[in-house]
């Protein structure tokens, strides 16, 4: 029998990181694409040290305690933690981590690419030739909105919020405006030029609205029906942070009625269904939770998630990323 701490993967993750924490620990995984059911779950993560989650998986209370007391650490492979229950944790003298600043570029990508393909129709475009409808080049065909000069509002400004206005700022000479209940160094205002407004200002005045809170009570449906009115006609809302962030069906029928222009949307209220309104409507392109998916940050988020698990549970030291690190006893 191996000596080595024991830890439990809830799915299929890239080679690279994979065969390290092979060498490093006794690893049980459950090796599909598909989620592990939540039963098996709590059967599978009993009597493990260490656990790799990522955010289909709730790590609640009765998760903690069905793996049991010699659990040290539960490592999400993730940067969202709002699947993760840290008091529940914490209670127990458990340790989470997230993957923070690993994947804030990747996502910025992402969340600028959806900026653009729903301001310029790029989705709908393709979906119209897919559908051979008949068509001849015309001065009013599939008109959209301008992105270079144009206002860019951030709501959420931390790292994955200032990487997209870099991206707009240096990239499509935008002018940066942003909302966040901490307002930001006043380097990062000059490096961005970025303008704090309070959140009706920002809504009122952005061309493009790129949304980049974490999931919490307080920002649970930030974005509804009062909000869409708020904003303008011709207006583009892109979200790649947490679907429950905006009323789904609030925005379906804000992009049914005109009172924005277009939608970008990575992450769903009720992933992994869509409302089905909003799959009606053209001017939304929708994509399934793809804002880290790339082949280099996927492979980054597993190290960080296993440097994690390595520095608590063979190096007794804290792990780099930790989100409850008063837990650590050393
Ligand atoms: C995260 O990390 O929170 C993303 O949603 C998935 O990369």
């Amino acid at each position: 029998m191996s000596d080595k701490p024991k830890i439990f993967i809830t799915r299929n993750i890239p080679d690279q990181p994979l065969q390290r924490a092979k060498e490093l620990f006794d690893v049980e995984q459950w090796e599909d694409d598909w989620n592990i059911p939540r039963d098996e779950l709590l059967k599978r993560v009993a009597g493990k040290d260490g656990l790799m989650t990522l955010l289909t998986e709730k790590v609640d209370g009765e998760l903690l305690d069905a793996a049991g007391p010699q659990l040290k650490i539960v490592a999400n492979f993730a940067v969202g933690f709002d699947n993760i229950d840290v008091p529940a944790c914490t209670e127990r003298g458990v340790l989470a981590s997230n993957t923070p600043e690993v994947l804030s570029e990747t996502t910025a990508d992402l969340a600028f690419a959806l900026l653009v393909s729903a301001g310029r129709r790029i989705a709908e475009g393709d979906r119209f030739l897919r559908a051979k409808t008949p068509w001849v080049w015309g001065p009013l065909m599939m008109q959209g909105q301008d992105i270079w000069g144009s206002t860019l509002g951030i709501v959420g400004f931390g790292r994955i919020g200032q990487a997209v206005a870099r991206r707009g700022r240096f990239g499509f000479n935008q002018k940066i405006v942003y909302y966040d209940v901490r307002r930001a160094s006043s380097e990062v205002e000059a490096e961005l030029g970025a303008e704090f407004r309070e959140f009706d200002a920002l809504l009122a005045e952005a061309d493009f609205l790129s949304v980049h809170v974490a999931l919490t009570p307080e920002t649970r449906h930030l974005f509804s029906t009062e909000q869409f009115k708020k904003m303008k006609n011709t207006s583009v809302i892109v979200n790649t942070a947490r679907g429950p962030v905006i009323d789904e069906a609030a925005l379906a029928a804000a992009l049914q009625t005109g009172e924005i222009f277009a939608a970008g949307i990575d992450v769903f209220e009720k992933e992994p269904e869509v409302n089905e309104e909003l799959l009606k409507c053209e001017n939304a392109v929708i994509i399934p939770h793809l804002g880290s998916a790339s082949y280099g940050t996927r492979i980054a988020m597993g190290e960080l998630a296993t440097d994690n698990l390595e520095a608590v549970l063979l190096e007794n030291r804290p792990g780099p990323t930790l989100l409850n690190p008063e837990v650590f006893k050393g």
